[in-house]
């Protein structure tokens, strides 16, 4: 059966997962959030004092973990049986995901995982490899993107309303390691499909690029 897929990759903070879920609702489609995935696996890594450094160790607590997703209001996932939703919006969080993110063993073995998404009647995936990795073939791809200084704007607020505590200047500074980082690692790097349209939602409201991306699959 034939399954459409949507992939909207970018850098960090572009509005991925607003605009992926508010995509997904809209469609009644499926919906994807690959960080938490590599968020997960962080999570579990940090618990179990794995040095992040490892890689063997690391693909050993990934091919051993159980990752259940709920998705009500919010998206609730549990990493064997423990609800770890709180854990994964931090910092500390993203930056152990995007240097574990780099192993291509870890990638390989996230890879179905992230796949097995792909259920009727449509996928809408959001993340780094999306468009280029993980579902070539999708049929709608999307790149979102925004300037630095925006995207450390909306991390920060984004963290603030959830109840962490952030300072906007150390935001902008891992922000910008973390997007040399995830692009420049050897696979899967943050790059926009060939095929993938282009949007730079800096100067644009959310529900602007919502728009967007449904006058696509439109
Ligand atoms: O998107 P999010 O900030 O939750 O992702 C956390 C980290 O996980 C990213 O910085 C990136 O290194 C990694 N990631 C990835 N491939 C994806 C999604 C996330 O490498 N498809």
């Amino acid at each position: 059966m034939n399954i459409s897929v949507l992939t909207i990759d970018g850098p960090s903070g572009a509005g991925k997962g607003t605009v992926s879920r508010a995509v997904a609702k809209r469609l009644g489609w499926h919906y994807l959030d690959s960080g938490a995935i590599y968020r997960s696996l962080a999570v579990a890594v940090l618990a179990q004092q794995v040095e992040l450094t490892n890689s063997a160790a690391v693909v050993a607590v990934a091919q051993a973990m159980r990752l259940e997703f709920a998705c009500q209001e919010e998206l609730q996932i549990k990493l064997n049986e423990t609800d770890i939703t709180a854990q994964l919006p931090s910092e500390t969080t993203g930056n152990a995901a995007s240097l574990i993110a780099a192993y291509p063993a870890v990638r390989a073995v996230l890879l179905q995982k992230q796949k097995d998404f792909k259920q009727a009647p449509g996928l809408v995936a959001d993340g780094r490899d999306m468009g280029t990795v993980v579902f070539p073939d999708a049929c709608y791809k999307v790149y979102l993107t925004a300037s630095s200084k925006e995207r450390a704007k909306r991390r920060y607020k984004q963290l603030i309303k959830k109840g962490i505590s952030a300072n906007l200047e150390q935001i902008t500074q891992e922000i910008d390691a973390r997007d040399k980082r995830d692009s420049e690692r050897a696979i899967a790097p943050l790059v926009a499909a060939y095929d993938a349209l282009i949007i730079d939602s800096s100067d644009l409201m959310i529900d602007q690029v919502i728009e967007a991306v449904l006058s696509l699959v439109r």
